[in-house]
């Protein structure tokens, strides 16, 4: 036995970094296991970092095509320097995985490199060393869904780890699956030139997102020029050295067809990863879906073993990864560490950006609960005006006889970052009418916010 620790955390993403820090922070003697060369998981170094980098430069190049002109701002001769915008993305991605190296030292984390493999409550094999520990925390992650008949090569056929890659634009470019990954990446090649087709199985794109809101950005995005093939089912795909062949046919029956194109994008959700932890070796619970199995407070059935993050149940976000890692360090250090998961926010970062908290409308019929709907659209304010950013609108859901707000639902310029006051109202338990009377600043787009909050009571001012 090497060495001995309070926790060893397995797996350095958004959940294992920041519990490994709050726990150390709390004076408990920590260890975090990574097997990538670098720090940060999925989010920094294939997700959240990368994939917001690529969206923001390309929205910098699109600008300066065509939006710049409508403000007399005159650029000649725009060019794609793709290369450039990686080796960016690239700097973008090692600043943030060395700030959390940083984080561990200054914090005294020790990251023990390798892989990471439970032999038994309280022992944690790294590439061959045991380590002691009172407590082990798996935050091993997700990777991408696998679809029969269709091979993921990362060249021609890619998951989202290779469309954040391409060296080239392709022509045509096909995304499988109308989700958040399939949205943003199809948005960053459609900015900088390629032709873009996603097939969703389903006849909607991004299910569980409120309808209202879906069916409005999906007329935002074919504005932009993405094509949507809905109710569609890929059967198989080959590749040959000028493009891959998909098959695809009607997902409820009918004439199967072809399409031959650049580039495959399969982004079809996410599942748990726990390959070669060990798990059925100590016997640690998996659930119907694969994911670890845990009870309110992140507890596995073996004793001293917990989870968090994508592995378990629960919306795979890396901020809900994150407050999991805290709730769970504060446990495990004696305090009262919890989660509110009816106030976890989520944002598709296309433009105009999606985001929502709390309650669908879809939702709220199906639990039968008596809602009133307030809206306000951007084209009404002031400040959306002057940016020329008008898409989209803000919707507020409130209990129809209580009006405490149970749900808000953004499409619009800036609402990832619109959609925190939601979150802090709906946190504090507030009223539509509260959000209704709090001086917002003019003009600003968080105006929308509050116009829509005074709708919900028939009362908005400017419409
Ligand atoms: P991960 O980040 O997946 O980290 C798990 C880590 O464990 C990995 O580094 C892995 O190498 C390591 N590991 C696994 N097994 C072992 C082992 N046995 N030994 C040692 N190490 C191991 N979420 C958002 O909230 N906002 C976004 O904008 C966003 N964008 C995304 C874009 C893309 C393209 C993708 C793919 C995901 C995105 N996500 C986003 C989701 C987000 O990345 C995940 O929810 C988040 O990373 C989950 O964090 P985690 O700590 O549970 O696991
Ligand atoms: P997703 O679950 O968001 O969407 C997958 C889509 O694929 C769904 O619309 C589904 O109906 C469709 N689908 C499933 N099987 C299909 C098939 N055989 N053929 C055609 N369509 C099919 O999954 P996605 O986009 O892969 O993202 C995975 C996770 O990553 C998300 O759940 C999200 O939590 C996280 N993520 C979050 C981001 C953010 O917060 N901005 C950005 C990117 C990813």
């Amino acid at each position: 036995m090497s060495d001995s620790f309070d926790v060893i955390v397995i797996g350095s993403g958004p959940g294992g970094y920041v519990c490994a820090i709050r726990a150390a922070q709390l004076g408990l003697k920590v260890a975090c296991v990574e097997k990538s060369a670098t720090l940060g998981g999925t989010c920094l170094n294939v997700g959240c970092i990368p994939s917001k980098a690529l969206l923001q430069s390309s929205e910098e190049f699109d600008k300066a095509g065509h939006a710049l002109k409508d403000h007399g701002v005159l650029v000649d001769g725009v060019k794609l320097d793709l290369a450039r915008m990686q080796a960016r993305k690239g700097e973008v991605v090692a600043a943030n995985t060395k700030g959390v190296e940083f984080l561990f030292r200054k914090n005294k984390v020790t990251w023990l490199k390798g892989t990471g493999r439970i032999t038994a409550p309280g022992t944690v094999d790294v590439d061959g060393t045991s380590y002691a520990t009172k407590n082990i925390i798996i935050a091993t992650g997700s990777d991408s869904v696998p679809l029969p008949g269709v091979t993921v090569d990362e060249k021609q056929i890619v998951t989202s780890t290779g469309a954040l890659e391409l060296e080239k634009v392709p022509g045509h470019l096909v995304v499988i699956g109308a989700g958040v990954i399939g949205l943003e990446l199809g948005s960053v090649w459609r900015r900088l030139g390629a032709e873009v087709t996603v097939i969703e199985f389903l006849d909607r794109i991004v299910p569980g997102m409120d309808n209202e809101v879906a069916t409005a950005f999906q007329r935002i995005l074919q504005k932009q020029g993405l094509k949507f093939r809905l109710g569609m089912k890929v059967t198989g795909a080959s590749t040959a050295a000028d493009g891959v062949t998909l098959t695809m046919e009607p997902a409820k029956g009918g004439a199967a067809e072809t399409l031959t194109v650049d580039i495959v994008l399969v982004a079809i959700g996410r599942r748990p990863y726990t390959e070669g932890l060990g798990l059925e070796e100590v016997g640690v619970a998996l659930d119907e879906r694969k994911r670890v199995k845990t009870d309110a407070h992140y507890a596995t059935n073996v004793p001293g073993i917990y989870a968090i993050g994508d592995v378990i149940a629960g919306a795979m976000l890396a901020h809900k990864a994150e407050d999991e890692g805290v709730a769970l360090a504060e446990i495990l250090a004696g305090q009262a560490g919890h989660v509110n998961y009816g106030a976890i926010p989520g944002v598709v970062y296309t433009w105009p950006e999606v985001a929502s908290v709390g309650q669908t409308e879809e939702e709220l019929k199906a639990a039968g609960v008596a809602y009133t709907v307030g809206k306000f659209p951007f084209t009404a304010n002031g400040r959306a005006r002057a940016m020329g950013d008008t898409d989209g609108f803000v919707k507020i859901l409130a209990d129809k006889a209580t009006d405490r707000l149970l749900g808000a639902h953004i499409i619009g310029p800036d609402a990832g970052t619109l959609i925190a006051e939601l979150t802090t109202a709906i946190e504090f338990g507030a009223s539509a009418e509260d959000v209704g009377r709090i001086c917002h600043a003019h003009p600003t787009l968080s105006e929308v916010v509050k116009e829509a909050a005074l709708a919900a009571e028939g009362r908005a001012l400017h419409i």
